[in-house]
């Protein structure tokens, strides 16, 4: 491969581009990811990224004797593989891997798009997890990967294979805290309402029903985000303080300079413009406080983009995207002034398409 010349080879074969983040620790082994390896049946743990080696050197806790490995880092001396291009099939074999992790966006800000361009060419997803999913599902049939929880967002199209997702609070790396979940391929393509959802140690949902308490907008209260002159903030992040969590609030209420920071900011603070009569505006933000605290609670925090780190009693830090915030806002507004059932109600979701609907159809469960 050829370099430019202001750049060091060693950037592009080093930790970064090769996402070298090894996985250190069990805490990723909970009790429904160790029955799913038990229940494969399989004899051969199987790593095609295998780094140092710590998710298969364990296999005898999975009750497996045999492992194999491969790398496309020499120094590591497992048999060398480029794994994002394919990985070899054994017979009777789980890959449990913990693929690089490296979106396309991030590639390019870091230079490093000429170390990887190759593996986004023939592909539509941005990250490169991604595309090593396809590979571990067209080599196995069975597969643990330890994947970052984005993946639940990522519109991944071979989603119906998964046996289960286990959100994973506590951080298995030792030098990143990118948010991870395990995902459980057994390579059987089924509705979403057979797929498991399991937060830490506990069943949570199934992944249909995860999916269908997302909440969607209809489009119906004009909203504007980041308009200075709004009178609506909404903090969109939590802080790593557990009392300073994702909120809605009057302007005035966030010490924050909005004319200087808003554009820098404008995902973790806004400000926002919904028509709304001042007597009333307490009152609304009360509602919005009260739809997403419940919303969280339902959920378990699931349906909530994960935000890096967690806060400090170990829950993970949430995210409040501008699409789940303008629901929020319309159900709040409906609640106040009435109108339009369908975001009173909540959220619709086609048990037929298993996707969420903005009407109802007659397939329709709320
Ligand atoms: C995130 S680390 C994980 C290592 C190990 N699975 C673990 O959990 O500790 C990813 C590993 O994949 C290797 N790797 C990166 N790109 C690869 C490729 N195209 N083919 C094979 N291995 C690759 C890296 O060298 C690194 O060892």
């Amino acid at each position: 491969m050829s370099y430019p010349a202001d750049i060091q080879q060693d950037k592009y074969e080093g930790k970064i581009a090769r996402g070298q983040f090894f996985t250190r620790g069990r805490s990723w082994l909970k009790g429904q990811v160790l029955s799913f390896i038990k229940k494969s049946g399989c004899r051969i743990a199987y790593d095609p990224f295998a780094g140092a080696g710590d998710l298969i050197h364990c296999s005898d806790e999975y009750g497996i004797a045999d492992i194999a490995g491969l790398d496309i880092d020499p120094s590591l001396k497992w048999r060398l593989n480029d794994s994002l291009v394919s990985i070899p099939h054994i017979d009777n074999s789980i890959i449990i891997t913990n693929p690089p992790y490296l979106s396309s966006y991030s590639a390019s800000r870091k230079k490093l798009m000429p170390a990887v361009r190759k593996y986004f060419e023939n592909t539509c997803y941005d990250d490169i997890y991604l595309v090593a999913l396809d590979r571990i599902l067209a080599a196995q049939e069975y597969s643990v990967a330890i994947i970052p929880e984005t993946f639940l967002n990522s519109g991944y199209r071979q989603m119906r294979r998964l046996d289960s997702i286990t959100i994973l609070e506590e951080n298995p790396f030792n030098d990143t805290d990118v948010p991870v979940c395990v995902a459980c391929f057994d390579g059987r393509t089924k509705p979403l309402s057979e797929i498991s959802v399991y937060k830490n140690n506990d069943y949570f949902s199934d992944l249909g029903h995860v999916f269908g308490m997302r909440p969607v907008p209809c489009g119906d209260v004009p909203v504007r985000f980041n308009v200075l002159s709004g009178w609506l903030a909404l903090r969109g992040v939590d802080t790593t303080n557990p009392a300073e969590k994702i909120r809605f609030g009057l302007k005035e209420d966030f010490s924050y300079d909005w004319e200087k920071g808003i554009k820098n900011t404008s995902r973790l603070l806004t400000v926002i413009q919904i028509d709304v009569k001042k007597e009333q505006q307490k009152n609304f933000i009360d509602e919005c406080n009260k739809i997403l605290e419940d919303l969280r609670t339902k959920t378990g925090d699931i349906i909530l983009s994960p935000f890096k780190g967690n806060m400090k009693n170990g829950k993970r830090r949430r995210r409040l995207d501008y699409k789940a915030a303008r629901a929020i806002m319309e159900q709040a507004w409906h609640k106040i002034y009435g109108g339009n059932d369908c975001t009173v109600q909540g959220y619709c979701f086609c048990v037929k398409a298993e996707k969420q609907t903005k009407l109802f159809c007659k397939h329709i469960r709320i």
